[in-house]
């Protein structure tokens, strides 16, 4: 617990170590002051995943996790929220909505549901909705891994072999041919360093005697004895592979479509020290240098960023209890963009998009505080220098939040539960307008 007297001292050295003074309200700026004029090319979207959003997605690994008894999901994502079907009417609502930018990922276990068995159809599937942007005006990035993959792949070890990396960037070069040329941006990896970063916080530790129940029980389900899936994996054995499949997979996707503005997204928190004694360096050392490392050579570096961390002697401390707190238990604290994007810059040298920032709350008029004290740390870390490409909002939809299933709202529109219906939030047209001004 920390004590009020701690508390200001951290507040004071925010983000020690790590970057300059974290932005906070108590500087007093505000967004007007800070109003910052951006380039016209600006990506200003929102952003989905394969997995949290289509539905009846039963040949991944997290399909086979959510149907254990214990299972870590408070629910089986089941049909999440129908966008297998209703993608057009996903996309209609971000141009609808005014954004000019829409980030999904493709599933590799509808592409490839057995090794070696290609589907045309989903891959054909991709294609339409990439073209179905291009014919709306918008933009599309591409998530080629989003962490879930085919149940195949985890049987066989999944990231934890070096083996499972010739799969993994076969499907990439099998996807970038197929998918065209509607899109302008892609990711290889969704957020590769989370599981490590996790590793941190006390809950997830808590939790990991339940994941590793629940690996063995889904490798007596699939009758192997080596599954591995990707979130509940062990960091150590996965990063050496998954920095290499990142580079093979540029080399490859590039070969193909060398015009495409490629790399990954990390998870980034604005990683702050507590007073005395604190893991800082070591915890930054274990979950982002590696990654700082394996992008140097990236088009952009993916920043997303929910909120901070204040890291103890060997764990994440919990929020004190006087913070406002999200639905997902952290605290409520949008300017950590601010410093993870001036973070990213210093230690990449590589242009930034923000490619996820977001909160979990029912409260839509928290989401619009959220989205306004967010934006004005961007637009006050843009003003000092960082190269920063787009903004793309997690997420689209109220979807599939993983282990906490339908319990977290994430979404600028809602998705009722039985009918799929889906409901515009005043915070989706409040972004709107910072994307018709196109300024911050
Ligand atoms: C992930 C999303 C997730 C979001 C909110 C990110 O870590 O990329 O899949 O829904 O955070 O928890």
């Amino acid at each position: 617990m920390i004590d009020r007297m701690s508390r200001r001292r951290l507040l004071q050295s925010a983000g020690a170590g790590v970057v300059t003074a974290a932005a906070s309200p108590l500087l007093g700026a505000t967004a007007a002051q800070n109003a910052h004029r951006l380039p016209p090319g600006f990506l200003w979207g929102a952003a989905t995943a394969g997995h949290q959003v289509e539905g009846g997605n039963v040949n991944s690994d997290s399909w086979v996790s959510e149907h254990l008894t214990p299972s870590a999901f408070a629910e089986p994502s089941g049909d999440a929220c129908d966008s297998w079907n209703r993608w057009r009417e996903d996309i209609d609502i971000v141009k609808r909505i005014g954004l000019n930018t829409y980030r999904f990922g493709i599933e590799w276990s509808r592409i490839e549901p057995e090794r070696g068995e290609w589907s045309l159809a989903a891959l054909a599937h991709y294609r339409q909705m990439l073209e179905y942007c291009a014919k709306l005006g918008l933009r599309a990035m591409v998530t080629y891994s989003h962490f879930t993959v085919p149940r195949w792949f985890a049987a066989a070890g999944g990231w934890e072999e070096a083996a499972n990396v010739d799969p993994f960037v076969r499907f990439c070069e099998k996807a970038a041919r197929a998918l065209g040329t509607g899109y302008s941006h892609a990711l290889t990896f969704n957020e590769p360093n989370l599981a490590a970063q996790l590793s941190w916080q006390p809950d997830f530790r808590q939790a990991m005697s339940l994941f590793a129940m629940g690996n063995a029980a889904a490798a007596r389900m699939v009758g192997s004895d080596r599954f591995s899936s990707t979130l509940t994996a062990n960091p150590a054995r996965v990063v050496p592979n998954q920095i290499a499949a990142h580079h093979r997979a540029v080399e490859a996707i590039k070969t193909i479509r060398p015009d495409l503005q490629l790399g990954l997204s990390l998870a980034m928190a604005d990683e702050q020290a507590a007073a005395g004694d604190s893991a800082l360096e070591r915890k930054i050392a274990a979950v982002y240098t590696p990654w700082f490392d394996a992008v140097k050579k990236d088009d952009f570096v993916g920043v997303q960023t929910y909120g901070r961390n204040i890291v103890g002697r060997d764990a994440d401390l919990p929020p004190p209890p006087q913070v406002e707190r999200t639905q997902t238990g952290m605290e409520f604290y949008p300017e950590a963009l601010e410093a993870t994007v001036k973070w990213v810059a210093r230690a990449t040298g590589r242009p930034i998009i923000v490619t996820e920032n977001g909160v979990a709350t029912a409260d839509d008029k928290r989401r619009v505080v959220y989205i306004d004290r967010a934006l004005a740390g961007l637009g006050r870390a843009m003003a000092s220098g960082v190269d920063v490409r787009g903004y793309i909002h997690w997420s689209l939809l109220d979807n599939f939040e993983w282990n906490r299933a339908y319990t977290a709202q994430f979404g600028l529109v809602s998705v009722d539960r039985q009918t799929f219906a889906r409901t515009v939030k005043p915070s989706a047209l409040h972004l709107g307008r910072y994307a018709a001004d196109n300024r911050l």
